[in-house]
């Protein structure tokens, strides 16, 4: 018998990235792989890369040069391995790849992720493998299911991607390029994937895509679904304790989206919103075709329908022709909004959008500055959010044991960690907590109640709070 051989993958960028490395372990899986967590040990390395920003983008060469040095060393031990670059930069860049780093055997784009095995064996001959085409085929029905074993190593906490690609074309963004025209998953499939997930531990599920409210999936009945109508119909499966969905655009909020929040307890109350700017003639020249008005009053009928519910955003401070003025207005707007959380980048060029072409740059230094007041708005909202779960009592899903021996760390329904000592025979159980103090982003706290018993176990668990 052949021994397994051995793979090694790095994933940058966004949860869409994260999604796809799991499943290409799970096709490469099927093939004879198993993965190890050092890429020196390696047969196959995987660099499943992100183009939103030149910083990320960079990273990926820098790592390739690493792994050409590991690639030497392993020829000298009369091992092969491959390198394989996958993600946003192999879809933007393709043959260049190659071009700048020889030492690459494999380029994949995202939507060719099933191709993966044939694309080995091709490098293995010695002929091109690279792919950047966006097949008429959808991936997600030719990639491999993950076993029993990977869902339960991996946690009460699950992402399945919906939906993929964006049309939307923000003049800033490469992600319509990279990853294409939207598409969306039909409903069976996700509803199957995520009873498969349930059956084996997954509590929270987390529905993800570049544009996810944008999603209109096929159901059975040949009816279209809304990204709303698909959460009615995930909090029906059983096990599902808790729903996420990102990242949404102000845009394609619809009434279905308000209504599930409104309706389904397992929905949770959180969502994350990206605006960019706060100024109507930056948001005109990003074409993101809604004003700070819009965005008020999307935020707005979430909170009709759910009061407690909490948003975080993106921004990106330094865009072209940005003006003290402009950027005056995005902090006005985080200040009416009141942030749980947010993140925020210093606007980066990328080849092929419409706005690397935009002449009047903001200068780096008055980039740095901006950046710096708006996350320290950011940062005092986010810390009066987390101060005022002190003397509360919230529900925290438990995930896994801490570092400290005997705590376990777990979520509240805004993704704040909150830590517990707690046996660990309630992670994947949704708990109440009484938060007693912060530690930095970190809530500390205590369980408060009697827990259910798990199924399986021999014994009630109680606990006493107090
Ligand atoms: N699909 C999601 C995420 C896009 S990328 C969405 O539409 O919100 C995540 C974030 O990266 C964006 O929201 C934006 O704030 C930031 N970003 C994208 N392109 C950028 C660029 N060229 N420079 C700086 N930040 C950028
Ligand atoms: Fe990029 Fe805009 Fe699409 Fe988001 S909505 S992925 S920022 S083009
Ligand atoms: Fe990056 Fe591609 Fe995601 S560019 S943010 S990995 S969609």
């Amino acid at each position: 018998m052949t021994p397994p051989r051995k793979l090694h993958i790095k994933s940058y960028g966004c949860q869409m990235n994260v999604y796809d490395a799991q499943r290409m372990v799970d096709t490469l899986g099927a093939e004879g792989f198993v993965e190890t967590a050092e890429a020196g040990d390696a047969d196959l390395v995987i660099l499943n890369t992100c183009h939103i920003r030149e910083k990320a983008s960079e990273k990926v060469y820098s790592e390739l040069g690493r792994l050409r040095v590991a690639k030497e060393e392993a020829a000298r031990q009369g091992r092969a391995m491959q390198i394989a670059v996958a993600g946003c930069v192999a879809q933007a860049e393709g043959a260049e790849i190659v071009t700048r780093a020889p030492t690459v055997d494999v380029v994949v784009g995202p939507q060719s992720y099933h191709h993966l095995p044939e694309l080995l064996a091709r490098a293995g001959r010695g002929e091109p493998a690279i792919e950047t085409e966006f097949p008429a085929e959808d991936k997600f029905g030719f990639l491999a299911r993950p076993s029993r074993e990977a869902i339960r190593a991996r946690g009460v906490s699950a992402f399945v991607t919906v939906q993929e690609g964006c049309d939307k074309f923000c003049t800033f963004c490469v992600v319509p390029y990279t990853r294409g025209s939207e598409m969306s998953r039909p409903v069976a499939r996700i509803l199957d994937e995520v009873t498969r997930l349930t059956e084996n531990g997954v509590r929270e599920i987390t529905l993800i895509g570049q544009n996810v409210n944008a999603y209109h999936g096929e159901a059975p009945d040949g009816s279209t679904w809304t990204l709303g109508r698909l959460l009615y119909g995930i909090a029906e499966i059983p096990g599902v304790a808790r729903i996420r969905y990102s990242t949404s655009h102000p845009n394609d909020v619809d009434d279905s989206l308000i209504a599930a929040h409104r309706d389904l307890a397992s929905v949770m109350p959180f969502v994350h919103l990206p605006v960019q700017s706060g100024s109507d003639r930056i948001l005109g020249l990003m074409n993101r075709k809604h004003g700070a008005s819009d965005y008020r009053k999307v935020v707005d009928r979430f909170r009709a329908a759910r009061p407690d519910i909490a948003f975080s955003s993106d921004f990106i401070v330094g865009f072209p022709g940005e003006t003290e003025e402009d950027f005056r207005a995005t902090l006005a707007l985080i200040a009416q909004i009141g942030y749980a959380a947010a993140y925020s980048f210093k606007y980066s060029p990328r080849p092929g959008t419409p706005a690397a072409d935009m002449q009047e740059m903001v200068s780096a230094t008055e980039m740095d500055e901006r950046l710096e007041r708006l996350q320290s708005l950011i940062d005092s909202q986010q810390a009066a959010f987390n101060k005022a779960a002190i003397g509360t009592v919230v529900d925290v899903l438990f995930e896994r044991a801490a570092r400290k021996p005997g705590q376990l760390v777990g979520r509240t329904a805004y993704l704040q960690p909150a830590h517990v000592m707690a046996p660990d025979n309630i992670i994947g159980q949704v708990l109440p907590v009484r938060i007693d103090s912060l530690e930095r982003y970190s809530l500390l706290g205590e369980l408060v109640a009697t827990a259910a018993p798990v199924a399986g176990a021999a014994t009630p668990l109680v606990f006493i709070g107090g």
